[in-house]
C-alpha cells in the first residue's frame, strides 16, 4: 500500500488541509509551489490569510463543513501574498474520519487549460472533424447542381436579377472552398517523423510568407544557432508554422506589423501525461506579433475546429495546428495581450536510438 504521505505530496495539483479553527494544519509540495513558501511557513496560519479569494466563500465553506458535503468553486481569483491573483477552480472536501478538516485543492484554470487541452481537442476536434468531412462530401453534388442552375438561369435574366444569380454562385463557390479546406483534415496522414533542422522549416514558411500573404510584414530571424535538431515531419510542420504565420499577418494591421520567429532550448520542459509519464520537449519555437491580440470572447477555444473571429475565417488553421501538434506529440500553447500575442510550439528531440541511424 502507497503512504498516504506518498500520495500527499505527490498530488500534482495544490491541496491545503484546513484544521476545525480555519487554520492550516498542511500543505503538499504543489501548495508550497503555488503559496511560494515553504510548508513550515505556512502551516498553524489562517487559511483565508493565504489563500485570498474575491468571493465571499466563508459561509459557503462553513455550511460544508458543517453538513460534511463538499464544496466546488469555478472560476475565481485567488491570490496569495506572493503573488498577483489566478483564476482558479477549487474544490473542497471535508476530510473522512476527521470531523471539522477540510480539504482543499485549487486547481489554476491556465494549469488544467494546459493539461486537459491536448487530449480534449484531439477527440473534440476529430469527432467534430469526421462529422463534417461526411457532410462535405454530401454537400458538393448539389452545390455542384445549385451554381450549375444559376448558371442557367443567368443567362435570360435583366441586369437586376443578375446580381441574385452572381450571388448564389459567389456564396456557393466560398462554401465549395470551405468544404475542400474540411477535406484536408481527412487527408492528413500520420506524421513522417525524421531529423529535421526547425530553422529551415522556420526560413520556407518566411519566404513564402513575404511573397504571398504576409508581404505587408516585417519579420525577424530570432534564432538559437546551437539547438538541436527536432523530430517531425517537415511538411506538416511547415504547414504549421504558416498558419501561425498567416494568423498573425491577417491579424496586423493592413499597414504592417512585426512577426518575430523565435527558438530556443529550453531542457526542463516536459509535459506530463495522464499515466504519470513525462514527454521532453526542449525545442521551443515562438511565432510572436505585435497585433491586436486574440479576441476576447474566443480566445478559450481557438484551437477548436470552426471557431473564428475574422469575417472571412473558417476556423479551421489553428484546429489543423493543435491536431499536427498533438500528432507529433508535441505541445502548443498561447498568450496574448494587444500588442504582443506568443504562440509557443514545443517539440521533442531526436530520439537517442534514431540519432546514432543518422550519423551512421
Ligand atoms: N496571432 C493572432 N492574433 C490575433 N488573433 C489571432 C491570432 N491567431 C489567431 N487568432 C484568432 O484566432 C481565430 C482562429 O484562427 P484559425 O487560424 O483557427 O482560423 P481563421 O484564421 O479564422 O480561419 P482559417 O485559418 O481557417 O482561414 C482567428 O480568426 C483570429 O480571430
Ligand atoms: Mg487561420
Amino acid at each position: 500500500m502507497t503512504s498516504d504521505q506518498t500520495i500527499w505530496s505527490s498530488l500534482p495539483v495544490p491541496a491545503i488541509l484546513i484544521g476545525e479553527d480555519d487554520r492550516i494544519l498542511d500543505v503538499n509540495t504543489a501548495a508550497e509551489g503555488f503559496f511560494n513558501a515553504s510548508s513550515k511557513s505556512v502551516v498553524g496560519t489562517p487559511v483565508w490569510d493565504q489563500v485570498a479569494i474575491d468571493a465571499p466563500i466563508e459561509d459557503a465553506f462553513a455550511r460544508a463543513r458543517d453538513k460534511g458535503t463538499p464544496l466546488f468553486v469555478n472560476d475565481i481569483d485567488v491570490g496569495t501574498g506572493n503573488r498577483a491573483p489566478l483564476q482558479c477552480g477549487l474544490q473542497i472536501a471535508p476530510l473522512s474520519g476527521h470531523p471539522g478538516q477540510m480539504i482543499m485543492m485549487i486547481s489554476p484554470r491556465e494549469l488544467a487549460a494546459r493539461m486537459t487541452r491536448n487530449h480534449s481537442v484531439h477527440s473534440a476536434a476529430q469527432s467534430a472533424i469526421g462529422m463534417a468531412e461526411m457532410l462535405a462530401h454530401e454537400i458538393k453534388n448539389p452545390l455542384a447542381g445549385i451554381t450549375g442552375a444559376a448558371q442557367l438561369l443567368s443567362m435570360n435574366l435583366s441586369q437586376e436579377d443578375l446580381e441574385l444569380t452572381d450571388l448564389i454562385v459567389a456564396e456557393s463557390r466560398r462554401i465549395v472552398k470551405l468544404l475542400e479546406q474540411v477535406e484536408q483534415f481527412g487527408n492528413l496522414s500520420p506524421p513522417d517523423m525524421k531529423p529535421v533542422n526547425i530553422h529551415d522549416v522556420l526560413d520556407r514558411a518566411r519566404r513564402s510568407a513575404l511573397l504571398g500573404f504576409g508581404a505587408h510584414m516585417k519579420i525577424i530571424e530570432d534564432y538559437d544557432p546551437s539547438l538541436p535538431l527536432a523530430w517531425g515531419d517537415p511538411d506538416q510542420l511547415l504547414q504549421v508554422v504558416l498558419n501561425l504565420v498567416k494568423n498573425a499577418s491577417e491579424a496586423a494591421d493592413t499597414r504592417g506589423g512585426t512577426i518575430r520567429l523565435h527558438t530556443y532550448f529550453e531542457h526542463s520542459f516536459r509535459l506530463r501525461r495522464a499515466d504519470g509519464s513525462g514527454r521532453s520537449l526542449p525545442l521551443q519555437v515562438e511565432i510572436i506579433d505585435d497585433g491586436p491580440g486574440l479576441p476576447e470572447d474566443i480566445r478559450g477555444d481557438i484551437f477548436d475546429p470552426f471557431v473564428s473571429g475574422r469575417e472571412n475565417g473558417t476556423g479551421l488553421g489553428l484546429a489543423l495546428v493543435s491536431k499536427i501538434v498533438s500528432d507529433h506529440g508535441g505541445w502548443i500553447s498561447v498568450t496574448s495581450v494587444p500588442g504582443r500575442t506568443v504562440f509557443r510550439l514545443s517539440l521533442a528531440r531526436v530520439p537517442r536510438d534514431q540519432d546514432s541511424k543518422e550519423n551512421g
